[in-house]
This record gives C-alpha cells, sequence and structure tokens, in this order.
C-alpha cells in the first residue's frame, strides 16, 4: 500500500484536498516502440504507482508468458495492454493515461510517431506543456528526432526532454551521452525551445527514471520523474494579458447578466478594466460569479461568470480582454495549417473556420510553401494533402479578436471544418495579421444595385448552370439570353470555354484550379449582379462547396441553381467535342465524369432532364421560374 492509499482510508477529504491543490502537468512523448517509448511510459505508471493491483496482476502473469525480460517485469506490454482497444480495430489515435504522485498530476499523450501520424502528433501535443523526445542511444539522432521536435516546436510546446534511452546497452558511455546531447542542442537552436533537458536513461533497468542512477555517477541533472514534478511551467500563461472569448450570455432574469468563459490568458478582478472585441466598448468588471459565491480573483483556464459594471451589447464569440492590454481584431492572417483529411485542402474553397467561441467562412490561400517535416526545408506546393503543413494566408469573413499564437496558444489558434461534411479537417496557428487587412476599407457608393434595377425594369439575378460537360448549358444557357434579350431584359453570359481564354487563361483542370476558376466567376457574377443585370453563368462547376459560394456571394432571392443533368453514358454517346473519346484513351487528364469528380446538386432550383426536354424548353422552364421569383414582372 502506498501513501496516497492509506489517505484515502483514512482521511478521505484530506486525499481530496491535496489533490485539488496539485497542479497538472501534460505531457506527450514522441519516439517509437523501438526506441523505448511503451516501456517508458509503463515504469512512469509503475514508479507512480499509478497501477491497480489487478492491473500488477496481469502484468507479472504476461511477463512471465510473453515478456522479453526473463523473470523481469515487461513495462512494454502494460502500455500495450493499456491500448488493447487498438487490437480490437477501434482506431484510437492519441491515447491519454492519468497519473499521480505526491507532487504534481500528470496527463500523459501517447502517440504513434510515424511519418504519416502528423495529425496525431499535432492533437496529442496541443495542450502539452512539456515533450519528452525519446532517442535510442545505440542510433542517436534520426530522421523522426528532427520531425518530433519540429511538431514539438511548431505546437509551441517550450519545454524539452531529450530521453537518451538504452544507456545500459551502450555501458552507460558518459561520451555517446554527451555526443546525441550536443547534436541535439545545436539541431534545436532554430526551433525556439526555452529549455532543453537532456537526461541520460536506461527505462527498462530504471536508471534516472525516478532516483539518480548509480551507473551515471557522471551525470549530475535530475531524474525524469524529478524534473517531471519540478519544472515551472505556470510563470508564462499566469503572466499573459486577460482574454476570455464569451461562450453564453446567462440572463436567467431582467436584473442578472453574465459572461460566461474559460480565462485564455491573464488574471481577472473585480474592478478591473476591460474591453469587448470586436466592438472596443469598455466597462469594469463588477463580479466574478462562480457556484461557490463570488471570487476575489479567476485565474488562467478557469471557467467563469463575469459580470460587468455598465449595460453594454455583449454577445456570444465576443472576446473580453483587459483594456490596458488588448489584443488585436482582424479578417487577414499569414498562417500555419497542418491538414488533417484525406481531402486536399484546396485553395479559395470556403471552409468554416473555428476560434475561440466564434465559428465564420474563410478561404486559404495557395501555400506560400509547405514544409518538408524531415529536413525543416520549404517546399513549393498547390494545395495540403493529408498530414501536410504549410504557410499560408487566412482571410475570414468577418473580424475576429486573436493574438499571435507565439503569444498565447489559445487566442492564436484555429480549427478547420468542412462545410458540407462537417468533419475537422485542419488545425493552425496564427502568426500575424496581414496588414493589407488594416488599409483596405469598403468605399461608401451612393448609387445602389435597387436604383439600377429600377432604370432597368427588373430585378437582377445570377443563373447558375452545372453539369457535366457536353450536356447542353451553353446551347441552353444562349437560348435563355436571347429570350430575355427580346423582352428587353439586361443579361450577360459567362461561359465556361469562353471565360477560359481570358480571365482564367491560367487555369487548368485540377482540382485546385477548378476551385480558384469557379471562385473567380462567382465574384464576376456578384459585381455583375449588384450592376444590375441578369448574369447567365455556365460551368461544369463540379463541387458542391464552390456552387455554395457562388450562392453565398449574393442575396438569397438572386441565386437559381439549374442542374442540367444528362447521364454520363448519354454524354459520352453524344461527345460533341470528342473530349469524352480523348479521356477514355488517356490523352486527357481529369476529365469530369472520367477520372475527376461531379458532384451532383442535391436540391437544384431548377432540374432540366435532358434525355426528355428539348434545349428550348428547358430554356422556356428557366424564364418561368424567373418570373415565378418575381424577377421579371407578369
Ligand atoms: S469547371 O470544372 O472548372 O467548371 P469549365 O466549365 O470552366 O470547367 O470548363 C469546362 C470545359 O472545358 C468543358 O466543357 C470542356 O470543353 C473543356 N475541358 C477541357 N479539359 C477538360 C477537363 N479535363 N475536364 C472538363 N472539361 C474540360
Amino acid at each position: 500500500m502506498n501513501a496516497s492509499t492509506s489517505l484515502i482510508e483514512q482521511d478521505i477529504d484530506q486525499y481530496l484536498k491535496l489533490h485539488e491543490q496539485k497542479t497538472l502537468l501534460r505531457f506527450i512523448t514522441c519516439g517509437s516502440v523501438d526506441d523505448g517509448k511503451s516501456t517508458l511510459i509503463g515504469r512512469l505508471l509503475y514508479e507512480a504507482k499509478a497501477l491497480l493491483e489487478d492491473q500488477m496482476a496481469t502484468l507479472e502473469a504476461d511477463s512471465k508468458k510473453s515478456g522479453t525480460q526473463g523473470d523481469q517485469l515487461d513495462f512494454a506490454l502494460l502500455v500495450d495492454g493499456l491500448s488493447a482497444e487498438r487490437e480490437q480495430g477501434i482506431t484510437i489515435d492519441v491515447a491519454y493515461r492519468f497519473f499521480t504522485t505526491e507532487k504534481r498530476k500528470f496527463i500523459v499523450a501517447d502517440t504513434p510517431g510515424h511519418e504519416q501520424y502528423t495529425r496525431n502528433m499535432v492533437t496529442g501535443a496541443s495542450t502539452a506543456d512539456v515533450a519528452i523526445i525519446l532517442v535510442d542511444a545505440r542510433r542517436g539522432l534520426l530522421t523522426q528526432t528532427f520531425r518530433h521536435s519540429y511538431l514539438v516546436s511548431l505546437i509551441g510546446i517550450k519545454h524539452v526532454v531529450l530521453a537518451v534511452n538504452k544507456l545500459d546497452m551502450v555501458n552507460y558511455e558518459q561520451e555517446i551521452f554527451e555526443r546525441i546531447d550536443q547534436a541535439y542542442r545545436a539541431f534545436a537552436e532554430k526551433l525556439g525551445f526555452s529549455c532543453i533537458q537532456s537526461i541520460p536513461l536506461s527505462a527498462l533497468k530504471g536508471d534516472n527514471m525516478t532516483e539518480p542512477s548509480a551507473h551515471t555517477s557522471w551525470y549530475t541533472g535530475p531524474s525524469l520523474m524529478h524534473y517531471l514534478e519540478n519544472v515551472d511551467i505556470e510563470s508564462a500563461s499566469g503572466d499573459a494579458p486577460f482574454r476570455m472569448p464569451v461562450q453564453w450570455v446567462n440572463r436567467p432574469n431582467l436584473d442578472f447578466r453574465g459572461f460566461s468563459g474559460r480565462i485564455l490568458g491573464g488574471t481577472l478582478r473585480p474592478g478591473d478594466n476591460v474591453r469587448v472585441l470586436p466592438s472596443g466598448t469598455n466597462s469594469k468588471v463588477a463580479r466574478i460569479v462562480s457556484l461557490n459565491g463570488d471570487l476575489e480573483s479567476a485565474q488562467h483556464h478557469q471557467s467563469i461568470t463575469v459580470t460587468l459594471a455598465d449595460e453594454i451589447d455583449v454577445s456570444r464569440g465576443d472576446v473580453l480582454v483587459a483594456a490596458s492590454d488588448p489584443c488585436e481584431v482582424s479578417d487577414q492572417f499569414q498562417a500555419t495549417l497542418v491538414w488533417m483529411d484525406a481531402n486536399e485542402m484546396l485553395p479559395g474553397r470556403p471552409y468554416l473556420v473555428k476560434m475561440g467561441a466564434s465559428t465564420v467562412a474563410g478561404t486559404f490561400s495557395t501555400p506560400k510553401y509547405l514544409v518538408d517535416v524531415n529536413t525543416l526545408q520549404h517546399l513549393p506546393g498547390k494545395t495540403l494533402q493529408l498530414n501536410d503543413i504549410a504557410v499560408c494566408n487566412l482571410s475570414l469573413d468577418r473580424p475576429l479578436p486573436f493574438d499571435a499564437y507565439s503569444q498565447n496558444r489559445d487566442m492564436g489558434s484555429f480549427i478547420v471544418i468542412d462545410r458540407i461534411t462537417n468533419l475537422t479537417v485542419g488545425a493552425g496557428m496564427l502568426q500575424f495579421a496581414l496588414r493589407r487587412a488594416q488599409n483596405v476599407h469598403w468605399q461608401a457608393v451612393e448609387v445602389h444595385k435597387s436604383a439600377r434595377g429600377q432604370l432597368n425594369g427588373h430585378k437582377p439575378v445570377l443563373l447558375w448552370l452545372t453539369g457535366l460537360s457536353g450536356t447542353g448549358k451553353s446551347t441552353i444557357a444562349n437560348l435563355v439570353e436571347q429570350q430575355l434579350h427580346a423582352l428587353g431584359v439586361h443579361t450577360y453570359l459567362l461561359d465556361g470555354d469562353n471565360v477560359r481564354h481570358g480571365l482564367n487563361k491560367d487555369l487548368g483542370f485540377t482540382a485546385a484550379d477548378r476551385v480558384e476558376n469557379i471562385r473567380r466567376i462567382a465574384e464576376v457574377s456578384r459585381l455583375m449582379v449588384d450592376a444590375g443585370l441578369v448574369v447567365i453563368s455556365a460551368f461544369i462547376s463540379p463541387f458542391r462547396a464552390e456552387r455554395e459560394l457562388a450562392r453565398s456571394l449574393v442575396e438569397e432571392q438572386e441565386f437559381i441553381e439549374i442542374f442540367v443533368d444528362t447521364p454520363l453514358e448519354v454524354v459520352e454517346q453524344r461527345d460533341p467535342k470528342g473530349l469524352y473519346k480523348k479521356a477514355r484513351q488517356g490523352a486527357l487528364k481529369n476529365f469530369t465524369g472520367i477520372d475527376s469528380p461531379y458532384e451532383v446538386p442535391l436540391t437544384p432550383d431548377v432540374y432540366i432532364d435532358t434525355t426528355r426536354q428539348s434545349a428550348i424548353d428547358a430554356a422556356r422552364q428557366i424564364v418561368a421560374c424567373m418570373r415565378e421569383r418575381g424577377v421579371l414582372a407578369g
């Protein structure tokens, strides 16, 4: 029985109180099983007495049965046993384990170390204060050591333990340890860690795990457990200026209006001057309310409800900040982006970006460069594949309060959500706001769309024709334009092939280029709608996300999606430009319907089945829809 179990039995209240006061350290272990990672974690749990009796019994039995350590305990079996879920086919990408010692509570994130697991490492490390980078003393620094260290620095972890393991296999030689230590420090110089602690270890034999080892009398530093129990990680976040995104406006009755959220930096006290961003209104903290009564002060990471001295406008997503040290507000940034989805990141595609308590639409630029995680070299690239890391510009559809990630990890990070699947597809860190965002403004104009519409005698609208190549979009669009022209309607027709001769001459047919093609067309269409025209856009526009983008750029009643549907076999038969034949022969790559996808509209405003309708009927159907919508009088 250890000290804490006896305290549980004697005085549970005292035990809980002790626990409450202990600080929590989150750390991540980076390395592969070959480096002894499982053994290291297993021994930490064992030495912290974090194992339950039944786990100990199983470990002893398993060690005898299938262990690799003779009569000794095989700690690697323990960790593998703890992650038995993996064997059951449930993918747990990051395993979190909890243990505690007399001094501190710990959460260790264990992530697979292979290259394709960048995503998992970034997830596991995102809240960690310390990273243990494991090196096999026999093998020294490896490519994976550089990769792990880069990712750890990217996440903003400042404290690194270089765990030089398996020292028993090299006779505990000081020289070997020192050579590895020096080489690592030389490499890590550019990564900006504030503290690197190298420790000579044998996780298997227990050297320097909790107690200083007699085998390494030349080493005067701390044991691993001693380091983890004592490393100071509190000061940085505590000194930061106050930040709290408002998660919820708490208004149970007319007399109380509190703003609830979690403090993401600094300390707050009643009487403090705060500013609400993005609006910029100032006020004073009246009360800090908690379930156990009002608080004298609240710290970083605490969840609280604040009331303010003045009746000012505050809504969910706003951020309360120290009035004397506010953060910036911007809608354009340079950011580091980590891509976590099998579908590539396409520049210009609208994604949802979640920052703090706000979720807004955002797009990324073509990467400025991708980072080779093994060599840290900058590489060119147009899109991001799964596990790619790149520096891009991020543009949001409204300004949000933020801090640079290097200043405040919580206030400077974001996740990216796919608008269609709702899955998290990326994560990123804000580097800085682009200056141009501050220097480009909206200019007020006096003549508005409605005034132009009155002069025209009809409302503007965007008719968006989508469908495979060769379905007759251009023919139908032409007929619609002729009919409208005859009615005296001001029109303009934007057609796939034509626009690709000028404005979009530089674009091909990769997914990224099609996204950019449609983005530009959608923007041009928006301007033309604003000019008061009936715009007819006829493009394959194969992706839902970009058709939705086009819809979002104009007002709801101004967008009519027209799906010109012809089965692939039929268009292939018709093959008016001979392109399907070329594509089938492999002479034309990325051809829609053959080796590039077409995402069928789920709820088009007008559906045209070209196997049953003539082009002229289709054109009439579209004009009729415009009349129904009230775009055309009569
Ligand atoms: S989109 O996918 O980006 O919307 P867009 O409508 O501009 O395509 O252009 C389609 C036209 O380009 C087709 O009608 C066809 O004439 C021509 N084209 C040439 N190569 C391809 C290709 N690989 N895939 C589809 N269309 C192609």
